[in-house]
């Protein structure tokens, strides 16, 4: 044979050989798969898990603790990043999900559920081909939405249409670093969503603004802000201005309270 007609023909051959082995090798379901293919984690059914149900297999997302010192030798208690110096930061550090769902903080202004970031990706399916435009669930090699993060953790609004001269780093003195200086008059119908503590919010932020720069610029991890609903709110002008004439003026449906969903 010439070599030319050698390289498909071992190729075929040695498709053919791991075809056999990977069907030999298939074992029946285990208990591991079942749990993995529980249909908990997929929709429907995960629109509506509860954390219990979640952490009755997944207790140690709750229970594990950072590393004492990073593999080279770095003590976790020596090291602080930039967000971390918000005012609002307390205690040692912690495992990301334990800063969203379990620490002092993070009970006190919000109620996350383990569905407001997991929405069930499909481990199988990263990229589904061809590409279907109309599931906008999918997270593309993602196991979370990126943009149920930019919520929290975009940058600042443009200081522009808040009517400040300059970004918040700059100009907070000139507003007693107090956002509700305007915002006690000025889209005051906020949080009012199934994962934050609206009440809690405003009376923390009334002590320390940080607690909404906090979740609007100050841990910033995105170079955008997030488009936010643009509800109604007592005194509001008739005019919409440009920027806002596509914006929803409801928040997302899957965040609705239970309140909410039921006068729909
Ligand atoms: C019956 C037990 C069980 C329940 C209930 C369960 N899980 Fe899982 N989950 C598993 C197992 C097993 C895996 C596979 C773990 C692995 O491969 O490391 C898994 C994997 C995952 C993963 C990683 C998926 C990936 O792509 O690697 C996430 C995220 C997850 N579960 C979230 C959840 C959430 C959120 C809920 C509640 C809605 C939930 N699970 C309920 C058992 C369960
Ligand atoms: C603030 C958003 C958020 C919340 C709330 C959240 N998760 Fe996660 N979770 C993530 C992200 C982000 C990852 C990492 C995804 C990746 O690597 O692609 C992750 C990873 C996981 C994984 C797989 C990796 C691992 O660390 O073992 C499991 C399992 C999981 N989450 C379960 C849960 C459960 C159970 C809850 C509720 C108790 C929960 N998550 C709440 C965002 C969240
Ligand atoms: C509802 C608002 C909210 C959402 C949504 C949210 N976060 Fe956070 N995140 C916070 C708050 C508040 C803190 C700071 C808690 C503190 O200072 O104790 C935080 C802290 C963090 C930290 C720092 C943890 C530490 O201890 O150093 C990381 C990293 C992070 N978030 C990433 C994410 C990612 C990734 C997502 C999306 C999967 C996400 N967050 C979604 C509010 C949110
Ligand atoms: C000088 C008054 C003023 C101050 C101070 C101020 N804002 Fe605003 N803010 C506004 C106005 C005005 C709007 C736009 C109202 C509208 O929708 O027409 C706005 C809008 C917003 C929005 C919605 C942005 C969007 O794209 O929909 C957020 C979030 C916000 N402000 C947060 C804050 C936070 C957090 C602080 C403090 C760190 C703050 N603001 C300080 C006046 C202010
Ligand atoms: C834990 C994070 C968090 C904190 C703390 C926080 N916000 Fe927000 N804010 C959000 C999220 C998430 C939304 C969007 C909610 C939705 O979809 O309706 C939002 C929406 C807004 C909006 C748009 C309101 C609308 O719907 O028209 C304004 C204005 C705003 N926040 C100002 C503030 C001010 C002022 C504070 C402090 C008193 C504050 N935020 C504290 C997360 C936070």
């Amino acid at each position: 044979m010439k070599i030319k007609y050698l390289l498909p023909a071992l190729f075929l051959l040695s498709t053919g050989v791991t075809a056999v082995l990977a069907a030999e090798k298939q074992t029946p379901p285990t208990d591991y798969h079942k749990a993995q293919w529980d249909p908990l984690h997929f929709p429907p059914a995960i629109d509506s898990a509860t954390n219990e149900q979640c952490l009755n297999c997944h207790q140690e997302i709750l229970q594990r603790k950072v590393l004492a010192s990073s593999p080279a030798g770095v003590p976790a208690t020596s090291t602080l990043a930039w967000y971390q110096t918000l005012e609002t930061y307390e205690g040692p550090q912690e495992t990301f999900h334990r800063r969203h769902l379990s620490t002092p903080y993070a009970k006190k202004i919000m109620d996350m559920k383990c569905t407001t970031c997991h929405q069930g990706s499909n481990p199988r399916e990263e990229a589904p081909i061809p590409p279907d435009l109309k599931n906008t669930r999918f997270t593309l090699r993602k196991q979370v939405n990126p943009k149920t993060c930019l919520m929290c953790h975009g940058s600042f609004p443009d200081y522009k249409r808040m009517g400040l001269p300059s970004h918040w780093n700059e100009s907070r003195d000139m507003f007693q670093n107090n956002c509700l200086l305007c915002h006690a008059g000025v889209r005051t119908n906020r949080h009012k969503v199934n994962f934050l503590k609206p009440e809690a919010i405003e009376e923390a932020g009334k002590k320390s603004a940080d607690v909404c720069f906090g979740c609007h610029g100050g841990r910033q991890w995105y170079r955008i802000s997030y488009p936010y609903p643009r509800h109604a709110w007592k005194g509001m002008a008739e005019e919409i201005p440009d920027w806002a004439k596509d914006r929803p003026t409801e928040s997302d449906p899957r965040f609705r309270t239970k309140q909410q969903q039921a006068q729909k």
